[in-house]
């Protein structure tokens, strides 16, 4: 949808959890606000600092040095307030004081859905980059922070391996992801870990067991189980696990390690090519869209649309990934 008014400020925000490659979003926003004649504002700790009032003129220098730093330069705060529409209101008239012709707001689920019902309401032109190192936005392959939370934790569990192999012992690494299992589908996969345990898919316990003293029978001295925080309590699995296989199992819970560091190159390539393209699409007038990466290709989808669809776990690459630690 088009809106008549042309667009001269813009905003940004970041609310909700931070991501790896936020930084790097609200360079590429920035930047090509600036190279477009447009002026922009930070608006600082999510929502809250909306609310507050806590917005700051951001220049080409104030972005400087930011690409490889993790977190976000202008800081969140998770705002349960913002489910009160006076709380939105008062949002909204500070929006308008500041004259802010349209906003990018770079985020979750969360922020995904607060902010379409910012637009509802009050018709503010928004974009949506995504920015979650859970990977559970429908409308883009990765979101920004996912391929670094990723390799963060495949790096943490190479580790584990070598104790896991010197004591010929079983680890249970619990890995972040609220109701899915996208972090531990790939983490599972590429750390080579003998069994995954996702909310998407029932385990079966005895079935679990009984891989690992298949494997301990033909000469296996390390297993690695990978759980999604929302599937299972690892100390559970642990529990479980040790009663059946009579194995030495130790629990390592990964948490909020996977969301900080400095970005990858993908999650960094991703922040660069959705954040410029966001400013773009406010430029031409849109609203109420999320730009993604589709196999490559930045895309747009309306909001209404992402929140709609359920992004599906790739059941192929989970039997692959069983498959090739069998
Ligand atoms: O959504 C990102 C995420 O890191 C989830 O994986 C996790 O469940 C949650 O945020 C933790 O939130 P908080 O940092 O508020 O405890």
């Amino acid at each position: 949808m088009a809106t008549k008014k042309r667009i001269k400020t813009i905003g940004v925000i970041t609310p909700g959890g931070d991501a790896p490659g936020m930084n790097t979003a609200i360079r590429a926003v920035v930047r090509t606000a600036i190279y477009n004649g447009l002026k922009v504002y930070g608006i600082e700790r999510g929502w809250q600092g909306l609310i507050e009032g806590k917005i700051r003129d951001l220049e080409l220098s104030s972005v400087g040095g930011i690409i490889n730093k993790g977190g976000t330069m202008l800081h969140t705060h998770r705002c349960p307030e913002f489910k009160n529409k006076e709380v939105r209101k008062k949002a909204c008239e500070k929006f308008r004081a500041f004259n802010i012709d349209g906003l990018v707001v770079i985020g979750g689920d969360g922020s995904l859905h607060a902010s379409y019902v910012l637009y509802k309401e009050f018709d503010i032109p928004i974009i949506n980059i995504p920015a979650s190192i859970d990977n559970d936005i429908y409308g883009t392959d990765y979101s920004i922070g996912f391929d670094t939370a990723v390799n963060t934790a495949v790096e943490a569990i190479d580790k584990i391996r070598d104790t896991a192999t010197s004591h010929e012992r079983v680890f249970v690494v619990e890995v972040m992801g609220r109701n899915n299992g996208f972090i531990a589908l790939d983490v599972g996969l590429t750390s080579g870990a003998e069994a995954i345990i996702i909310p998407e898919v029932p385990f079966n316990i005895d079935a679990i067991s009984q891989k690992l003293r298949y494997g301990q029978q033909r000469g296996k001295s390390s297993f690695i189980v990978v759980v999604a925080e929302g599937a299972a309590k690892a100390h559970d699995i642990a529990k479980a696990l040790e009663k059946r296989t009579k194995l030495d199992v130790r629990v390592s819970i990964l948490g909020h390690m996977q969301r900080g560091g400095s970005p990858s190159a993908l999650s960094r390539e991703a922040a660069c090519k959705l954040g410029s393209r966001a400013v773009q699409l406010l430029k031409e007038g849109k609203k109420a869209l999320m730009v993604g990466l589709i196999s490559d290709r930045v895309i747009e989808t309306p909001v209404e649309e992402v929140m709609r669809k359920k992004k599906p776990i790739d059941m192929a690459v989970y039997k692959l990934a069983n498959m090739l630690a069998s």
